[in-house]
């Protein structure tokens, strides 16, 4: 009696627990809507840890091993030199829409797996050099940025950079005047659009050879149509996409008045001839590790096929011997002296032995 009562209160008490857990959940959720919480989910067969809008000002404890980090639209106002020092697998990252000013010259050094990089809408003071030498990195957003031009007037590169960047977007950063990146020998996508241009060099494209498309939208403005010339014309001439917000001025009488060589036509031609070159070294180095790879795969797939035969026929011959052992035991007596004899001969009287 006395122990029906004592887990009925028991129970009563556990019941209360829940609610009352219950109920402080609920208060929770109507205080901020979303959970302040971090969600880990696999997307394309990589891992990812997704922190999207949740007003945070520092990344907190993931996974290791993460592929994928979102945490655009967050509180985030600085990068430390081990901010990601736990997270070196990490491919694609995702930091725009956050209050980034600072940026230390290591935070991304160990990422070397970092293919997209994207920061833009923030208010970046100083990019670091060492971005552009991530030996992975293919895609860099770094548009919205209303203070990068500043950082790029203090920009020290250490060219050729080691970074294979295929698309680079600095659209709408205050830009007047274009970094030189030096040699891009995979670029295909460069977006420049919504900047104030003072200047457009031909030189500036001619490090890029796989060029495909540039966005110029509204940056032009301010430059003499003249002046514009030589560099349209070798984009024309490169079959470079170029996407302006008024193409009627070059139309214009005035705009086919204009001089039409650039003066430095046989450096420009240099600068183009090296990118090919080091796009060619790079795709040869790349199908000769591929070649290397087939081979030294085919080559161990072989030699443990092989081994495996041999185990097999190693197996077949010990069962083979042992069975063999096993007749000739059950066959023949102890004392015979003849391995040879077999079970009829031994079934037959001493006279066939003699005879043989
Ligand atoms: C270039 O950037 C502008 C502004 O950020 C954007 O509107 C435009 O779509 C981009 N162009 C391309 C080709 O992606
Ligand atoms: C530059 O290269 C182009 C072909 O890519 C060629 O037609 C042109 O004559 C060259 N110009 C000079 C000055 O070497």
């Amino acid at each position: 009696m006395y122990r029906i009562r004592g887990s009925l209160a028991l129970a009563i008490v556990c019941f209360s627990c829940a609610v009352a857990e219950g109920m402080t959940q609920l208060d929770g959720l109507t205080d901020q809507n979303k959970p302040k919480r971090c969600s880990h989910e696999r997307v394309y067969d990589m891992s990812g840890a997704y922190c999207v809008g949740l007003r945070l000002q520092h990344i907190p404890s993931l996974k290791s091993g993460i592929e994928i980090l979102d945490f655009s639209e967050n509180r985030l106002q600085e990068l430390k030199a081990d901010t990601f020092s736990s997270y070196t697998s990490i491919k694609f990252l995702y930091l725009a829409e956050n209050q980034m000013y600072n940026i230390d010259k290591d935070a991304f050094a160990p990422l070397s797996y970092l293919q997209t990089l994207d920061l833009s809408n923030n208010v970046i003071l100083n990019l670091p050099e060492s971005i552009f030498q991530l030996p992975s990195l293919r895609k860099l957003y770094l548009k919205d940025n209303p203070l990068l031009h500043l950082s790029f007037t203090n920009l020290q590169l250490h060219t050729p950079i080691k970074a294979p960047l295929e698309l680079l977007d600095i659209s709408n950063c205050k830009i007047d005047k274009l970094p030189y990146w030096g040699t891009l020998p995979h670029l295909t996508h460069y977006n420049i659009s919504y900047n104030l241009l003072t200047a457009l060099e031909a030189k500036h494209f001619a490090s890029m050879c796989k060029l495909e498309k540039v966005d110029l939208t509204k940056s032009l403005d301010k430059i003499k149509l003249c002046d514009l010339k030589p560099t349209i014309n070798w984009l024309q001439d490169k079959n470079v996409y170029f996407q302006l917000d008024d193409y009627s001025k070059l139309n214009t009488k005035e705009f086919e008045k204009c001089d039409d060589m650039p003066q430095n036509f046989v450096a420009l031609n240099i600068t183009h001839h090296v990118c090919k070159t080091a796009y060619l070294e790079f795709q040869s180095i790349k199908t000769s590790r591929r070649t290397w790879l087939t081979v030294t795969g085919g080559l161990a797939g072989f030699l443990v096929g092989f081994m495996l035969l041999l185990y097999l026929m190693h197996r077949h011959n010990v069962a083979q011997t042992k069975t063999k052992a096993e007749k000739l035991k059950k066959a023949t007596p102890a004392h015979d002296r003849d391995k040879q004899a077999t079970v009829p001969i031994l079934v037959n009287d001493s006279n066939d032995v003699s005879r043989l």
